[in-house]
Order: C-alpha cells, then sequence, then structure tokens
C-alpha cells in the first residue's frame, strides 16, 4: 500500500502530467480505444469543456503528480443520469504501489456527492490490472462485448463491471 496520496480535483496545471499518463496508458494497448498524442494545451481545454457531472481528480505524493481519474455520465438518457462511467490512469513509474487502489477507493466514496448511485467500467479484456484493480474494489463482472471496437487494425473485446454505491432513489428521475 502506497502512503496516502493528495487526491483533488484537477487543475489546469495538472494538464499536461494527465495528457503524458493517458499518453502512455495508449502506448500500453490495452487501456482504452483512444489514440494520442496528448498536449497540455489540448488537455486543458478537455478539462475546462468537462460538465460539473464529469468531474476529474489528480493524485499527488509529496507534490508529485502520480495519477488521476475521472467520472462521466454513462448515458446521456436521464433514466441513466445515477450511473458513471470510471477512468483511472497511473503514471507507468508509479505503477503497482497502490495508487490505481487509491484513486478507485476515492471515486467510490465521492461519486456519491455528484449523484452517482452506480460505478461502470469499460474494460479491455487483457488489460489485467485494470480488472485486477475492479475485482479487488468490489465490482462485478457483468459481461463481454465481444470484438466491441477496433485498436491498432484488431478487433478487441471489452469486460464491463459494475459497482453499486447506494440503494438507487424509490422514484427514478424521470425522462
Ligand atoms: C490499471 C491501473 C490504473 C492500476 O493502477 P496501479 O497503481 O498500478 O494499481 P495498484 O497498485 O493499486 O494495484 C491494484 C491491483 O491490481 C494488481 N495489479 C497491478 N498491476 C498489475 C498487472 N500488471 N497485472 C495484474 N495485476 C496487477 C495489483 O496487484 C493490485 O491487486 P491486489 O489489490 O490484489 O494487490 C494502472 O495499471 C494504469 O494506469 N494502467 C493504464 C490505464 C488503465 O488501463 N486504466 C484502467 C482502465 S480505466
Amino acid at each position: 500500500m502506497s502512503e496516502p496520496l493528495l487526491i483533488r480535483i484537477a487543475r489546469a496545471a495538472d494538464a499536461e502530467f494527465i495528457g503524458r499518463t493517458y499518453d502512455e496508458g495508449i502506448a500500453d494497448g490495452n487501456a482504452t480505444f483512444a489514440t494520442g498524442p496528448h498536449s497540455g494545451e489540448e488537455r486543458t481545454r478537455w478539462l475546462a469543456a468537462r460538465p460539473a457531472t464529469a468531474p476529474v481528480f489528480c493524485a499527488h505524493q509529496q507534490k508529485t503528480p502520480v495519477g488521476w481519474s475521472a467520472l462521466a455520465p454513462f448515458s446521456h438518457r436521464p433514466w441513466y443520469s445515477g450511473v458513471a462511467e470510471y477512468t483511472a490512469y497511473v503514471a507507468r513509474d508509479a505503477r503497482g504501489g497502490g495508487v490505481g487502489g487509491q484513486l478507485l477507493a476515492h471515486l467510490l466514496k465521492t461519486a456519491p456527492d455528484y449523484g452517482y448511485w452506480k460505478l461502470v467500467g469499460m474494460i479491455l479484456a487483457d488489460n489485467a490490472a485494470g480488472l485486477r484493480l475492479a475485482d479487488t474494489h468490489g465490482f462485478r463482472t457483468v459481461g463481454t462485448h465481444r470484438a466491441h471496437s477496433t485498436l491498432a487494425g484488431q478487433w478487441r473485446d471489452v469486460i464491463v463491471v459494475e459497482r453499486h454505491l447506494t440503494l438507487p432513489p424509490k422514484v427514478p428521475p424521470s425522462a
């Protein structure tokens, strides 16, 4: 377990780190279908454009950024407004030391403040670290989307995981 991190809302000053770390995940070839590269400027605009329901967090260890995480609405349909998709990226040289675990634990604790009662993860089937991280934080596997999209010309499977945070309100949000 790594030492406790300072995890707070990401600021414009974190944008360069966020872009660099995102590009590391892209280079791994099993984190995302997104393509890079991402500059600090582009990530600054991305951060500024995110709605209140899509917060981004940055984790620092002794003032050095080591990882970031984000929530985004699972769907534009209002009846799913309590469901968020999560993302977590740890700088390559900080992986394997519990940073991802702290980021996900923080998301689980914080997501209800943004109106969410469930988190969903969409994890490429060969992303062993991402799957393990979800598993050790109480996510259950919903199933596998077969050949859900392509990466470097290859069809890839995506495993869907979910975890309830709170019980849904009795009356769901109306359309
Ligand atoms: C997935 C990721 C966030 C995990 O972060 P991390 O700081 O390395 O994870 P932790 O050290 O907290 O480890 C979490 C669990 O995964 C396990 N793990 C870590 N790396 C692993 C690997 N390469 N293969 C298998 N399991 C691994 C750890 O042993 C730990 O399991 P445990 O709780 O049983 O001990 C990190 O690898 C990463 O940034 N990857 C690129 C982005 C990505 O794929 N994000 C996930 C999709 S949202």
